[in-house]
């Protein structure tokens, strides 16, 4: 099943200078559902299609190789208009297209040691390589070219969570396998970052003396 997302913004309310001066990591999110909306500005900004040319997208890639793929990992009323699943974007169509029915946010947490923040933040992005595509090109410097890759991907949607009032963090510590495993990810896909985003708990300024 496909399902088309909502059109994106091409302006903002947030200069880029303001996004880098407010982007922190994020780890007490409120369990709020995000819009489909934010959704489809978010995997836009991540790597979407700059213009019709699949070979260029909102984020560099070594010989136009495009070795990162995103999921979408949607919890229970985590994403208003949307089932609870887990999602691969397709950039060249702006689709989702569902993986696997069902909140696998629990099992997100249990295979990334326990950051429970993954199972409040009402959804998360899961950025994945197929290093293949690079490493057929660059043979074993692809292998860096990928990661390379993997940090302006995270950094765009560090970086486009703001302007919708959201935040994300980087999660690099997980077990690999597991989280294969939760997302039903093919064999060729690894697992780079989760981002967990949603809204930020608001911090409560002691007023005390
Ligand atoms: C490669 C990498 C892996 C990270 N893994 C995690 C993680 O597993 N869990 C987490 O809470 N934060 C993780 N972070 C976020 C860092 O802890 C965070 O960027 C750092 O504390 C600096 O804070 P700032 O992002 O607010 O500037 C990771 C960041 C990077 C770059």
């Amino acid at each position: 099943m496909e399902i088309e997302l909502p059109g994106f913004d091409k302006k903002g309310d947030l200069s880029v200078e303001e996004a880098l001066l407010k982007r922190r990591s994020c780890r007490h999110f409120i369990p709020d559902p995000i819009d489909l909306d934010g959704v489809s500005q978010l995997l836009w900004a991540a790597n979407g299609f700059r213009g019709d040319d699949e070979r260029f997208r909102t984020a560099p890639s070594a010989g136009k190789t495009h070795p990162i793929f995103l999921y979408l990992v949607a919890g229970e009323k985590g994403v208003r208009d949307l089932d609870a699943g887990v999602y691969r974007y397709i950039p060249a169509s702006h689709r989702l297209e569902l993986v696997l029915e069902g909140d696998v946010r629990r099992d997100l947490v249990e295979a990334s040691l326990k950051q429970a923040f993954i199972a409040v933040a009402p959804a998360s992005i899961v950025i994945t390589a197929a290093y293949e595509r690079t490493t057929k090109k660059y043979s074993d410097r692809g292998v860096r070219y990928v990661h390379f890759e993997v940090g302006h991907v995270s950094e765009n949607i560090h970086l486009q969570v703001l302007p919708l009032g959201l935040e994300t963090v980087a999660v690099g510590s997980f077990d690999d396998y597991e989280v294969s495993k939760c997302l039903n990810l093919p064999d060729m896909h690894s697992p780079l970052y989760i981002m967990p985003v949603g809204y930020p708990k608001r911090e409560v300024k002691n007023e005390g003396k």
